[in-house]
């Protein structure tokens, strides 16, 4: 079991998150339910704010929002001391809604629309970073009809891709995302953002993976970032910050082991501080951009058991009220999750039940055989780690309504999302009619 934060299991037998039973919660507000710990989320950051403290580098924290894209998520961020990291007019909007000021955004994106990046500079946001060629013209273009000046940082994809513990080093690196250093692309994107009198080129991106658990990786994409940050500078950009992404990895079940938060900024800073230092360049503002790390550990989902089948010498199945529209990560890349029956969590467990959804698709699992009491119907099974690019990939599948989402803290619930109704999964569509006046049918995403 991943007990993480302030999660435990009482004496009743229930799990506790944040000073609330999880049982009266899944009663207070219904299943499937998210549940974040407040106080965990904030622990994660300032961990990451003590760990570059320590080092004594400039830095900068953005939080990246597609993980958990919510009002308050993005309040809490902010009030934590980070930027948001936004890939979309969407989760911008969302920021800027929750009162976050224009220069604490960042935007991202390998597909930004035209709309986006008018909004983008429209609002005076802190900084775009570009990833295409088609972008940089269009931005300076937008830039230039607003008559600013906007800074931006480049994403280079730098042929180094990690993942848990295995790094690879590639030539040529095969992704959507980024002006590639391999074919020049970097290069040629150095020299025509030096060209753009609308656009300011403040610093380099690069992103190299998700759930990292080794800090090699870093390390490696470091020193080719530090070789196109040279070139940068002899051109004359004001260069100032390298941002080397997100992708620090969490515990999903006990058999992941990812390095301390500590362990990676460490590192990031001592390569930053090596590679910069081998070129003769005045060392950079270091950010990041992490998403799961902060949200990840800290969120559970709490669903209600409904049916199970029995297949004798096969398999136990047991089925919740969620599935694959609040959690696709099994059905997407058989991620895997640990999880316990929250209002009867010290009993031994009886058997092996796989978890299924209650989606029509076989692949709408959530766990492959779990130890577990053998589940009644209306137990509360409580899944743990499921804070991040869970609530935010939720879909509408089978039009089943979007769960709700509470923070807890000291005893307290908040309702942060309310869950959805059947009501809400239909407001958008309308009866069939040929007759639409042009304003109903192209609307407009702001209005
Ligand atoms: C550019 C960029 N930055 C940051 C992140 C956040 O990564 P993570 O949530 O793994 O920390 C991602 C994730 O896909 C990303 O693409």
């Amino acid at each position: 079991m991943v007990l993480e934060g302030t999660m435990e299991i009482r004496p009743d037998g229930h799990l506790w998150i944040g000073g609330c039973d999880t049982v009266e919660l899944a009663a207070r507000f219904g299943t499937p339910l998210f549940v974040y710990d407040e106080a965990a989320m904030r622990a994660t950051i300032r961990r990451f704010h003590a760990a570059f403290q320590e080092t004594g580098a400039r830095y900068e924290i953005a939080y990246a929002a597609k993980a958990f894209c919510t009002i308050a998520m993005c309040q809490l961020a902010v009030e934590e001391g980070c930027a948001i990291d936004a890939v979309s007019g969407g989760e911008m909007y969302t920021a800027l809604a929750a009162g976050v000021t224009p220069d604490r955004i960042r935007l991202h994106g390998n597909n930004k629309s035209y709309e986006e990046l008018e909004y983008a500079v429209a609002n005076g946001i802190r900084a775009v970073i570009v990833d295409n060629f088609v972008e940089l013209g269009m931005l300076a273009e937008v830039a230039d009809r607003h008559g600013r000046t906007m800074d931006v940082l480049l994403r280079i994809s730098p042929g180094v891709e990690a993942h848990t513990h295995e790094y690879i080093s590639t030539g040529q690196q095969d992704s959507k995302f980024g002006f590639d250093l391999a074919s020049g692309a970097a290069h040629t994107a150095l020299r025509e953002v030096a060209r753009q009198a609308r656009l300011r080129c403040i610093g380099l991106h690069c992103h190299i993976g998700s759930q990292i658990f080794d800090t090699v990786g870093f390390t490696a994409a470091i020193e080719r970032m530090a070789e196109v940050y040279e070139a940068g500078v002899r051109l004359g950009l004001p260069l100032e910050v390298l941002n080397v992404g997100g992708g620090f990895g969490i515990r999903y079940t006990e058999e992941d082991d990812p390095a301390p938060i500590e362990d990676h900024i460490s590192t990031i800073v001592s390569a930053v501080r090596d590679a910069f230092g081998a070129r003769r360049l005045a060392e950079p503002e270091v950010w990041i951009e992490p998403g799961r790390s902060i949200v990840g550990p800290a969120g559970i989902t709490l669903y209600r058991v409904g049916t199970q089948k029995r297949i004798p010498g096969v398999r136990n199945y047991v089925a919740v009220d969620g599935g694959m529209t609040d959690n696709p990560r099994w059905a997407l890349y058989g991620a895997r999750y640990q999880c316990v029956i929250a209002n009867r969590a010290q009993e031994t467990p009886g058997g092996v039940w796989s978890v299924a959804g209650k989606c029509c698709e076989s692949g709408d699992m959530l766990i492959w055989d779990a130890p577990l009491p053998d589940p009644e119907p209306g137990d509360i099974i409580a899944v743990f780690a499921t804070g991040a690019y869970n609530y935010s990939m939720a879909s509408h599948y089978n039009r089943l309504p979007k769960p709700g989402v509470v923070f807890v803290r000291d005893g307290q619930a908040a309702l942060v999302v309310e869950r959805e109704t059947w009501a809400d999964v239909v407001r958008m569509d309308r009866p069939l009619r040929y007759d639409m006046a042009p304003a109903e049918v192209k609307r407009s995403v702001l209005s």
